[in-house]
């Protein structure tokens, strides 16, 4: 039986993977990765393209299964458990890409996938959303489809808070936008970790990280090759280099 909380803080345990190996076909992307994100913390994962994030992910969603190790979330079993079981466990998945449904209104888009089953006491609802990104609100009655790939962005982040997820998981979070809307993501970001909101946040953007997250993952040819916290980040410029290439 798993310890119900992470014996160095005492936090309980989100999402967890136990030295897991993954990939598709015969091809092997991760190698015994072990990663662990506790609630109330916001832990990034970064890598160069290529090193197995968005593997990594897809493995926590339930769209990869493990081949060994073990995922697990709130101390539940992830492994084998179909796509939407896992949504509903309460992951909420920004995917790279920003899949957005294009025919459908902003506002459609973020009820397509309004829950609030977990009786969260402070849920995310409309207007939750609409005062962190007050451009969705001026264009709540325009498609989808006619947004501006930072807008899609803050679409994609607001759906995915409106299934009020006890995990948000974000893959690229800022990648192909332009600085100014990066900004604005990443002050977002700030205001929503200020809620309590458990955070699993992929970038490359190196200092943008160090000062949203708690704690970081960096990622090499599937295997976890450095973690540590923020100050531990910083500290060490080659880090960065090497690990993501910047
Ligand atoms: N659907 C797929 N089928 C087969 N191989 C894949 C598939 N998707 C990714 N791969 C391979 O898995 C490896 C890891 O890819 P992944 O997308 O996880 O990397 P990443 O770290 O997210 O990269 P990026 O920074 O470019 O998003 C790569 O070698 C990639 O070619
Ligand atoms: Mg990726």
């Amino acid at each position: 039986m798993r310890e119900a909380g992470d014996a160095a803080t005492g936090r309980e345990v989100l999402l967890q993977f136990d030295k897991v190996c993954s990939g598709y076909g015969l091809g092997q992307v991760l190698f015994d990765v072990s990663l662990r994100v506790n609630k109330g913390e916001v832990v990034s994962l970064m890598g160069r393209n290529g090193m197995g994030k968005t593997t990594l992910i897809r493995t926590a969603m339930g769209m990869l299964v493990p081949r060994d190790g073990q995922v697990s979330f709130a101390e539940r079993r992830l492994n084998g458990m179909a796509m939407h079981r896992v949504a509903a466990l309460g992951l909420g998945w920004v995917p790279e890409g920003r899949f957005i449904f294009p025919s459908l209104s902003v506002e459609e888009n973020l009820m397509a996938t309004a829950s609030n089953r977990r009786g969260s006491t402070q849920p995310w609802t409309l207007e939750r959303i609409y005062e962190l990104f007050p451009r969705l609100h001026e264009r709540r009655r325009n498609g989808g489809g006619q947004l501006s790939g930072g807008e899609q962005q803050m679409l994609t982040i607001g759906r995915a808070l409106m299934t009020n997820p006890r995990l948000l998981i974000l893959d690229e979070a800022t990648e192909g936008l332009a600085p100014k809307i990066r900004q604005e993501i990443w002050q977002t970001l700030a205001a929503i970790k200020g809620t309590g909101q458990s955070i699993l946040v992929v970038d490359k953007d190196v200092r943008a990280l160090a000062r949203l997250a708690d704690r970081h993952y960096m990622i090499e040819k599937g295997c976890i090759a450095w973690q540590g916290d923020s100050t531990a980040l910083l500290a060490d410029a080659q880090l960065a280099k090497r690990y993501v290439g910047i």
